[in-house]
């Protein structure tokens, strides 16, 4: 079986090292890959935002499945434009992918359900801004609608800074486009968990659950990444929270997409808070989380290939996961300067001895190949994960494994795990 894996990140390289453990599995090209990918799959250059330019590697790479990994393809309907031409592919359709792709539908889905979630409001223009911002208290959230890599969100602590904020967002100032359309909502208060699932479309099936941390800074200060480091264990969500979870929200989730004709195939990420009135739900992604992927594939122990493929084939019900009880984590290791400006090119060494560490695997971010040497080539560079028997186990030898890794300007954090360790 062939396998072609669309996206350049640590989510893809995470993905395709676990694909290619699959028996099933006899290749795997990526594209456009990185620097890691480049060890497990043949690399096929391409641009993540080109369209015609993704269906034609299809074309002729001719796989047997196809794996979307990240969120602009999908919003461009790549999943739609592979299945008219008879591809076997993993991931939800442009309409599906709404769900992420734009704020202002996913509260107004939510609400159609009943699913719970902040109060929001929904603004095209400055006076809707004005009128609506009456209606909430500071702090306030303000949300672009579109796509905007974690760009898009800012936690307003006055009336006047919210209405700055959406002020920005319309006009282009802030992002560099005008949003037409803008999301002000409640703040939310409590622990985030992200919830993954995998659907068919009507079956859902969830992954271990992970906690991402989403501020550069050490104690969670600081503006907001794509994600620093994350870790999972069991003990995240107790077993009956995960079950009233599934019942009030990603079940109705994948129901009301599908009783609207959009049904939504791959995977649902579900952003949640877990507030004193219960968990409400903070965004959904249409696709793997970036780190939480490292993290969850660490602690699989079943066939991944046989899951993206019985969800694309409506079989999920049958479909048997196994997962290794305990603990993983993934630590990032990013560019100094990241999530503002930052420099590339460095080279990168102990990547080796790194992953001598047992229990270590280092999946690539922002890395290209150079002759036999690995260079810095984005942001976020280096996910270092260990799956250990507890937390604390996990943490340490991803820690010792980043002691052994060294690039200029390289930043992690130090506090990975915290929250979860302060509880016990
Ligand atoms: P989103 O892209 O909507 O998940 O927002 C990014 C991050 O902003 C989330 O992971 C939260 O940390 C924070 N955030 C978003 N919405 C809210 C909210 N209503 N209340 C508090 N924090 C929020
Ligand atoms: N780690 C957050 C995300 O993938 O959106």
């Amino acid at each position: 079986m062939k396998v072609l894996i669309f996206g350049s990140g640590g989510r893809e390289h995470a993905l395709a090292w676990a694909i290619q453990k699959s028996e099933r599995v006899t290749e795997v090209v990526c594209a456009p890959g990185n620097g890691g990918m480049a060890g497990i799959g043949r690399l096929v250059p391409v641009s993540l935002g080109d369209l015609d330019g993704l269906v034609q590697v299809a074309l002729a790479e001719q796989p047997d499945l196809t794996v979307v990994g990240p969120e602009l393809p999908l919003s461009l309907g790549l999943v739609d434009a592979l299945q008219q031409r008879g591809f076997k592919v993993f991931g939800p359709t442009k309409a599906a992918a709404m769900l992420e792709s734009s704020k202002s539908f996913a509260k107004r889905f939510l609400q159609r359900h009943q699913i719970p979630t902040a109060n929001y409001a929904v603004c095209t223009t400055a006076e809707e801004v004005e009128k609506a911002i009456e209606f909430f208290h500071a702090p306030i959230v303000v949300k672009a609608d579109g796509l905007a890599a974690g760009k898009g969100v800012v936690i307003c602590q006055s009336r006047r800074a919210a209405l700055e904020t959406a002020h920005g967002l319309l006009s282009g100032k802030l992002l560099g486009s005008k949003e037409q359309q803008i999301v002000i909502e409640e703040f939310l208060t409590g622990d985030e968990v992200s919830f993954l699932c995998l659907t068919d479309g009507k079956h859902v099936a969830q992954l271990v659950p992970a906690q991402d941390h989403k501020r550069i800074g050490e104690g969670d200060t600081g503006p907001n990444t794509g994600g620093m480091g994350v870790y999972s264990t069991d003990s995240i969500l107790e077993p009956e929270m995960t079950e009233w979870i599934l019942h009030h929200i990603a079940r109705p989730s994948v129901r009301g997409m599908a009783a609207e004709d959009t049904p939504f195939v791959g995977v649902l990420y579900i952003g949640l808070m877990m507030t004193a009135r219960g968990p409400q739900v903070l965004e959904f992604n249409a696709r793997f989380g970036d780190p939480e992927t490292q993290a969850i594939l660490m602690r699989l122990d079943s066939d991944l290939v046989e899951a993206l493929e019985a969800c694309v084939e409506g079989r999920l019900s049958d479909t048997e996961f196994r997962w290794k009880p305990g603990a993983s984590a993934c630590v990032i290791a990013s560019s100094g300067g990241y999530p503002g400006s930052y420099q590339t090119g460095f080279e990168i060494t102990g990547l080796e001895a790194a992953e001598e560490v047992p229990g270590v695997k280092v999946f690539h971010s922002g890395t290209s190949l150079n002759g036999g040497r690995v260079l810095t080539s984005g942001g976020r560079v280096l996910g270092v994960t260990a799956a250990a028997a507890t937390l604390p186990d996990a943490l340490k030898l991803a820690y010792t494994a980043m002691e052994k890794i060294h690039f200029e300007g390289m930043y992690f954090r130090h506090d990975i795990g915290h929250r979860a360790l302060k509880k016990g």
